[in-house]
Formats: C-alpha cells, structure tokens, sequence
C-alpha cells in the first residue's frame, strides 16, 4: 500500500488525535498508530517531479521503518521557500529536511563547487562512481561545517542552455544576458563564455524570460519542461555543460529529536534517504528521456553543438580551473575514478 505523507493526510491524522484528546475516539479504537514527530521537508520541484516523488518515498519509508512514530511531511513546490531561504531556515532547524541543488550550497562552502565544474565528468557513470565512492562520502561530510547533516545524492542530470532567440554557437552565446542559480561558481562560469549572468530564483526564471529581463538560461530537460521555460525558450542548445548533483539534507536539530525519541532512528532514517535516492535515480533516468522527447515532439529547436563548436565551450572556461588549483589533487581523483 502506498502511504505518502501529503499535508491533507496530516490534517486528517490531526483530526484524529482531537477526537482522542475528547475521548471520543481512542487510539486502540482507529487502530493507527499516531506521529511522536512530525518532521517538514521541503522540495522546490512540483509533486510528480522525480526528486519530488523520492522524497514521498523516503516519508513512507521513515513511517513504516520507525513503526508510525515519525511522519516526514513533504511541501512540494518550493512552498516552504527558495533553495537559500530554505537551506538558511535549515540551519536552525526551522525545516528539518530538504533536497536541494549543490549550487546554492556552493556559496557557503566553495569547495563544493568542484564536484560542479564545467565539464568536469566524461559522462553520468563517472559522476556516480564519484559520488558513490569515498569522495562522494567526504564532500557530504563537509556539510557538517554548515551545521547540516548531508544524507544522500540525488540526480539531476545535465544542464545545458536554452534562449528566447536561436542560438548555435558559442559567440551568438556571447551577447546575452542568461540567468544562472545563486552560485558564484556558475556566474564565473557564464562570465568565463563571454556572456552575462544573472542569478535568479528557480522560481522567477519563466517570468523573467517572458519579459525579457534575461535572453536564456540552462537547466536539465525535466526542470526546463516542468517550469514551462520552453514555452518562452523554445531553442535549446544541447551543450551538456555541466552535471550539478543535488543533496538530500537533515538538520541537526531533526536529527537530534530523532536520536532522543530512539537511538536506533537517525540511523534509520540515513538507510531510508540512502533507498529514496535509489528510487530517484530510477525516476530520473526515465524522466529525463521522457521530457527530452515530449519537448522534440512538441517543437523546442535543438541543436547540438559539433565536436569544434564543443571544444570552444570547454576552452573558455579554462580560467574557472585555474582559479580552483588549489585543489589539484581532489580534481585529479575525480578525473582518475
Ligand atoms: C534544478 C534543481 C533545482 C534548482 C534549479 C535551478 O531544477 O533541481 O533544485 O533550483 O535547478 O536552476 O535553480
């Protein structure tokens, strides 16, 4: 039986318990076992969206494995607020989890970014070995300067722009302003191709391609469909530049209700987030191509970039590695793994 938390059941749940408290209906009498903790997660993808559908997943999982006495409520649709409003609220445990892009986590620990680097994987396999293995592990581990526990990676694909006016090569690229997320990291980046950046809250994208306020952006095929940006950005350029990974996080303050109500529960709950990001992997995979081609089939122009075209792209954003040198060794593991 699927039992995702959705805020109406929670309603209903909470109905349930008044009519205990009146003594009208008691717990042995509905037989359901009542939340102890009622943790918020937020997600800024609408609720049929892949990472969406994997954290109702993690919520039914973290009901059933703690027996019904924590219930995870997921608020979709960026509801709960922006990636930097959210994860800033997570830090002081005002939202107890969240998935989010590791762009925005960049800006706090800049470090991060590098697992973000323009064409930095050869394709998504090296990317999950990455992640996967130890690297993955310690880059997670770096959340703990934040004050937030990292839990698990989730799969976002790759990015690649799109624009109001058609756009083949790099130098038309050159003359347009193109919305970026909150990361200083990807603003180098668009400086670095000649063209101008602006960042901009996911949610703010479509209205400020309507009116002109940017010329493009660059996002994967599911959020480019899902925001309806190719209704007023018809042309895509299948760049593939950059793979940006996303976090399922916890706050420190969930995770310590959690350990007080059963020690056994933060381990839990870590083993649920770690089978939610499997289901999102899957979901992803076959979200991507299934927008891809919903997007071909509707009339979104593609053109992919030739191998002379690709090497243009690369060359120019040189200058973002050399300003990561520092960290040498790391990007050579990631590039040998
Ligand atoms: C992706 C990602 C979002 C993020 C968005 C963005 O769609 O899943 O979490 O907000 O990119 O470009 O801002």
């Amino acid at each position: 039986m699927k039992v995702c938390v959705t805020r109406r059941q929670l309603l209903a749940a909470a109905g349930v318990a008044a009519l205990g408290l009146c003594g009208c209906l008691r717990k042995e009498e509905t037989g359901a076992q009542l939340p102890e903790l009622i943790l918020r997660y937020a997600e800024n993808q609408p609720e049929d969206y892949p990472t969406t559908q994997a954290a109702l997943a993690f919520a039914q999982l973290v009901e059933q494995q703690t027996g019904g006495r924590v219930k995870v409520v997921v608020y979709s649709g960026g509801e709960l607020g922006a990636e930097q409003s959210v994860i800033q609220q997570m830090q002081f445990g005002g939202i107890d989890f969240a998935r989010v892009s590791l762009s925005p986590l960049a800006g706090y620990i800049p470090e991060l970014s590098i697992l973000q680097l323009p064409y930095l994987y050869k394709d998504a396999d090296q990317m999950w070995r990455v992640l996967d293995g130890s690297i993955g592990d310690e880059f997670l581990g770096m959340l703990d300067q934040m004050d937030l526990v990292g839990l698990s990676w989730f799969d976002a694909g790759v990015r690649s722009f799109y624009t109001r006016e058609k756009v083949t090569t790099l130098e038309q690229l050159q003359k347009l302003t193109i919305r970026v997320q909150e990361s200083d990291v990807m603003s180098g980046m668009i400086k670095d191709l000649g063209a101008k950046p602006v960042q901009l809250a996911y949610s703010q994208v479509y209205a400020a391609l309507h009116n002109g306020q940017i010329d493009g952006a660059e996002n994967n095929w599911p959020s480019y469909q899902t925001m309806g940006h190719y209704e007023v950005a018809p042309y895509f350029l299948q760049d593939e530049h950059t793979r940006v990974p996303e976090i399922q996080l916890a706050s420190i303050a969930a995770m310590e209700k959690l350990e007080k109500l059963d020690p056994a529960f933060p381990e839990i709950l870590r083993d649920c987030a770690r089978q939610s990001a499997r289901t999102e992997r899957k979901l992803w995979a076959k979200r991507e191509t299934d927008s891809e081609q919903e997007l071909r089939r509707w009339g979104v122009e593609v053109t992919v970039p030739s191998k002379e075209e690709k090497k243009k792209f690369r060359a120019a954003v040189q200058p973002l590695y050399d300003r990561f040198e520092q960290q040498a060794e790391i990007l050579e593991r990631i590039r040998n793994t």
